[in-house]
C-alpha cells in the first residue's frame, strides 16, 4: 500500500479488510498522452497555417507514417473507427449478409446494420476469443457477401483460415483491427491482411488521436473510392460521384496522432510491464487466468484480460467486478452480454444465443482490469491483493458487499453500459452488475 494515496474519509470503509485503497478511480482505458510540448508546437503550427481540416498537412503526414509502419500502400485517416468501418463496408460493396463475431464491441455489428446489411453472428474459438473459422462456413447463405474478422484484444484472428474460406466461397474479407494497432501476425503488421483493415484511435485505445481511426489497404481502387466517400463523394470542386459522408480526420487529431506516434514504443512497453506485473500478481490466485501472448509477435498489451472460473474462485465474475468497484477499481466486462443480446439484434434474432455457446460462456467469464500509463505496478499489486483476498474468503467478500459497501462516486459516474468510452463519455446509466 505504500505508494497509494489514502482516502481522507474515515467513514468510508473498504469492502474488504484492506485500508481504503484508491482515492482516485483506476480506469481500464485512461488516455495515454505523448509529449505535450511537441503537441502544442504542432497546434501552434496548425493555427499559424490556419488549415484545420480537409486533408491538411498533418493528416497527410500521419497517413504516410501509418502506411509506412504497417507496410501497406494506403492509409486513409478517419474521424473514428465506426465511420471508417461503415465507409470500408460500403466502398467494398458489401450487401445482404456479412458474417461477424458476436463477441466484439457493438460498433462492428452496427456499422453493418446502419446501412441495412445483416450482421450474421458467428461463434468464437474459446482459446483465442476470436471468430471461429470452423463455424463461419455453416453460416454462409446465398445472401452472404463478406466476412469481417475482429482481432480481439490485439491478438490476430485466424486470417489464413478465413482467407481460404473467403477465397473459395467468393466472399470479401475485411478486419476490424480496432484493438490491434502496432500488433503483428506471422511477422507482418496487422493492417496488411484481407481487403482492408480498420484501426481505432479512440482516446481509450493505447494509441489515440482524441477520436480517430484509419482504413489501411493495398488495394488502389478501394483506397481511391474510400477517399472520395469520406469526403461526401466529392471528386472535384463541383462534382460528386458517390453517396458519401463526412469521415475526415481533423488537423488537431492528426497533430495528436503524430505526437503520440513518437511515444508508441513507450506506451507498448508500459503496457507490457503492467501485463507482467499482473502475471506475477495473479499467479497463484485460483480460478483467475490471464490471457497469453505469443512473444514472437508484436502486441500493444492494451487490455488486461482475465478469465474467471467461478467453480475455483467461489465468486462469479460479476461479484468480482462489484468487489473491485467498491475499491475504486473500475474493472469492466467486455463484451458483455455480446452483440446478439443487444438491440436491435436481440429482437431480430432471439434464438441467436443458441448458436453461440462459446460466446455466451466467455461473456460471463471475462474481466478486464486497468492498465495504461496511468496505472503503476504498485497499484497493480494492490488490485491483485484485493482479488486474492476476496477469492480466499468469498463469504466474507459477499457479506461485505451485501452490507452495502459504497461504490465511490467516480466509479458510478464514469461507468457506462457496455462501451469502451468510459473515461471520456458523459455520465450515463450506471453499469453495475
Ligand atoms: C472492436 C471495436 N470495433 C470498433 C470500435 C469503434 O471504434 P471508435 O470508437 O473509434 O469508433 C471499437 C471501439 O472501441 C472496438 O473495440
Amino acid at each position: 500500500m505504500s505508494n497509494i494515496t489514502m482516502c481522507n474519509s474515515t467513514s468510508a470503509q473498504s469492502a474488504l479488510d484492506l485500508p481504503r485503497p484508491f482515492s482516485h478511480p483506476l480506469h481500464v482505458g485512461r488516455p495515454n498522452q505523448g509529449n505535450r510540448q511537441r503537441f502544442l508546437e504542432r497546434v501552434n503550427e496548425m493555427l499559424d497555417r490556419n488549415w484545420l481540416s480537409n486533408n491538411g498537412p498533418f493528416v497527410k503526414e500521419f497517413e504516410l507514417r501509418i502506411a509506412d509502419l504497417i507496410g501497406v500502400k494506403h492509409c486513409i485517416a478517419m474521424c473514428n473507427a465506426t465511420v471508417a468501418l461503415e465507409i470500408a463496408i460500403r466502398a467494398a460493396d458489401l450487401k445482404g449478409e456479412v458474417i461477424v463475431p458476436a463477441f466484439t464491441f457493438i460498433a462492428t455489428a452496427h456499422s453493418l446494420q446502419w446501412q441495412e446489411i445483416t450482421p450474421v453472428f458467428c461463434d468464437i474459438d474459446p482459446r483465442t476469443h476470436n471468430i471461429d473459422p470452423a463455424r463461419v462456413e455453416e453460416l454462409i447463405t446465398p445472401r452472404t457477401t463478406g466476412i469481417i474478422g475482429v482481432h480481439v484484444w490485439g491478438r490476430a484472428c485466424n486470417v489464413e483460415a478465413l482467407a481460404e474460406i473467403a477465397h473459395r466461397r467468393n466472399l470479401k474479407l475485411m478486419f476490424d483491427a480496432a484493438h490491434a494497432f502496432a500488433c503483428s501476425h506471422g511477422g507482418r503488421m496487422i493492417g496488411a491482411f484481407g481487403l482492408a483493415e480498420v484501426f481505432s484511435f479512440h482516446a481509450t485505445k493505447f494509441f489515440n488521436t482524441f477520436e480517430g481511426g484509419a482504413i489501411v489497404t493495398d488495394n488502389d481502387e478501394l483506397a481511391a473510392k474510400i477517399r472520395l466517400m469520406k469526403n461526401f463523394g466529392f471528386a472535384g470542386y463541383d462534382e460528386v460521384i458517390y453517396v458519401g459522408t463526412n469521415g475526415k480526420m481533423t488537423e488537431i487529431c492528426a497533430a495528436m496522432g503524430l505526437t503520440n506516434l513518437e511515444s508508441l514504443e513507450e506506451f507498448a512497453a508500459v503496457n507490457r510491464r503492467n501485463y507482467e506485473a499482473y502475471r506475477l500478481g495473479l499467479s497463484g490466485i485460483p480460478g483467475l487466468s490471464l490471457i497469453g501472448y505469443d512473444h514472437s509477435e508484436k502486441y500493444n498489451y492494451q487490455y488486461i484480460v482475465v478469465e474467471v472460473e467461478e467453480v475455483k474462485t467461489g465468486l462469479s465474475r460479476d461479484e468480482l467486478v462489484r468487489v473491485l468497484h467498491a475499491e475504486n477499481v473500475l474493472a469492466r466486462r467486455y463484451f458483455y452480454p455480446g452483440c446478439h443480446r443487444m438491440e436491435p439484434y436481440r429482437s431480430h434474432y432471439p434464438h441467436a444465443r443458441l448458436l453461440l455457446p462459446e460466446t455466451e460462456k466467455l461473456a460471463q467469464r471475462v474481466l478486464i482490469l486497468p492498465t495504461g500509463t496511468a496505472v503503476s505496478p504498485t497499484e497493480i499489486k494492490e488490485v491483485c491483493a484485493i482479488l486474492d483476498q476476496a477469492i480466499r474468503t468469498p463469504p466474507k467478500a459477499l457479506e461485505r458487499l451485501q452490507a452495502g459497501s459504497q461504490v465511490p462516486q467516480a466509479a458510478a459516474a464514469d461507468s457506462q453500459a457496455g462501451n469502451e468510452s468510459a473515461v471520456t463519455g458523459p455520465p450515463s446509466p450506471v453499469y453495475l452488475p
